[in-house]
């Protein structure tokens, strides 16, 4: 289970929001591994991930170009690498549905590894950033 802690904050209260529920639905799928749920289960949560890991990423985009936050750039392009790292993750389970579970589970270390990763490394970028004056057409 990924838990969280303040060294994942960025400040931003809707930002720091989105990690903590992308983390919950990481979580929510490890706990549909555990206990062995069907691929029904398995298969919402990571819909959840999908869908909302999207919503968030453009949330995030936007804030860091209106705090002019120096990774902007490595953040879409990292957010970019995600998608089609999820994507890749559901055609093995669509292509494997004799172990979707096994699958899954591979997905889910992989995905609990790039969410600390990228929180650490380029999210936290917006902690220095928010003092900088807005642009006004943002
Ligand atoms: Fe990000």
């Amino acid at each position: 289970m990924l838990t969280w802690t303040s060294d994942f904050e960025t400040g931003i209260e809707a930002i720091d929001a989105d990690h903590l529920r992308l983390i919950g639905g990481l979580n929510e799928l490890e706990g549909a591994l555990a206990d062995g749920q069907g691929s029904a289960r398995i298969s919402g949560v990571l819909q959840f991930l999908e869908i909302y890991a999207a919503e968030h990423f453009a949330r995030e985009e936007q804030c860091m170009n209106r705090f002019r936050c120096p990774a902007a750039a490595a953040n879409k392009k990292a957010h970019e690498q995600f998608v089609a790292k999820f994507s890749a993750a559901k055609s093995r389970i669509a292509n494997s549905p004799g172990s979707c579970a096994y699958v899954a589970a591979q997905t889910h270390r992989e995905l609990c590894d790039w969410v600390v990763t990228h929180i650490l490394r380029v999210d936290l970028s917006l902690r220095g950033c928010t003092g900088q004056p807005k642009p006004s057409s943002a």
